[in-house]
């Protein structure tokens, strides 16, 4: 039960209810009181689900795994806004002070042909998983760890490289795009490989395996209008998506003078 105090809000959610993915949805309208500014945005829904289970209500399924930020499950558009209103901030680390008292709020699911609604506010990102399968990986043999200095790698490389390894795959990139794209999130994972000497022997074979895949599995192009940079909570750069189209022209050379 949450203690009322001075400070806490009320309110108005409007919430996408969708039984299942061949099912139709709708937005449904829920009064929430006693929330604390301090609270998280997911103790919020937390609060919110308790409420409708007291109720014998169906509660709001919604993604989540480690409210750290670092696991990229959490995603939900609020008002609008991937993840909400926060710079550089996963739904789970959003906090209810970010909100004032009377607030409305409309919580959808990913929109992207490509991120099928499985329930509610969870959607089927399993599109992304296929495009890493693709060739978002390094072929090792098995055995030992290596050395960590075997293989030197100048400091401007791996602070590039670290930068777009900080992607989450969470999907706001998509969401956030009108054409769907996601090639923010594939540019993040080319880029990190492409600047790593370990990922130099399959460069060209891996940026051409994970574009065709991010085009069959339905996601769009992009037309530089940058939305997903400034959705992103990992902060990946727009600038990735130009070393994707490099490294993508580079391969489409190299495998024509094959
Ligand atoms: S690029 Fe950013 S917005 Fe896209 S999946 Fe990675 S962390 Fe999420
Ligand atoms: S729950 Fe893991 S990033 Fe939000």
């Amino acid at each position: 039960m949450i203690a009322h105090n001075s400070d806490s809000m009320k309110l108005t959610v409007k919430v996408w209810r969708q039984p299942a993915t061949d099912k139709p949805g709708h937005l449904a309208t829920y009064e929430i009181a006693n929330i604390s500014p301090d609270m998280s945005f997911l103790e919020m829904l937390d609060v919110l689900n308790e409420q409708l289970i007291l109720k014998g209500e169906e509660p709001i399924a919604f993604d989540h795994d480690c409210r750290e930020g670092i696991c990229g499950t959490c995603g939900i558009m609020i008002n609008g806004q991937p993840h909400g209103p926060d710079n550089n901030t996963t739904t789970c680390q959003l906090h209810m002070r970010r909100f004032k008292n009377g607030d409305t709020l409309i919580l959808e699911p990913w929109r992207a042909n490509a991120f099928p609604v499985i329930k509610d506010l969870v959607v089927d990102r399993a599109a992304f998983d296929r495009i890493i399968a693709s060739g978002g990986y390094v072929s090792i043999n098995t055995g030992n760890a290596p050395d960590g200095n075997a293989i030197p790698v100048p400091g401007t490389m791996q602070e590039k490289a670290m930068e777009n390894a900080a992607c989450i795959g969470c999907g706001a990139c998509v969401a956030s795009c009108k054409n769907a794209s996601a090639m923010l999130f594939t540019s993040a994972k080319v880029a990190h490989l492409s600047h790593l000497p370990q990922g130099a022997a399959e460069r060209n074979e891996r940026v051409l395996k994970m574009v065709a895949r991010m085009d069959a599995e339905g996601f769009g192009n992009c037309t530089n209008t940058g939305e997903c940079a400034a959705s992103c909570p990992a902060g990946i750069p727009l600038a990735s998506i130009a070393r994707l189209n490099r490294e993508y022209i580079r391969a489409l050379l190299a495998s024509d003078q094959s």
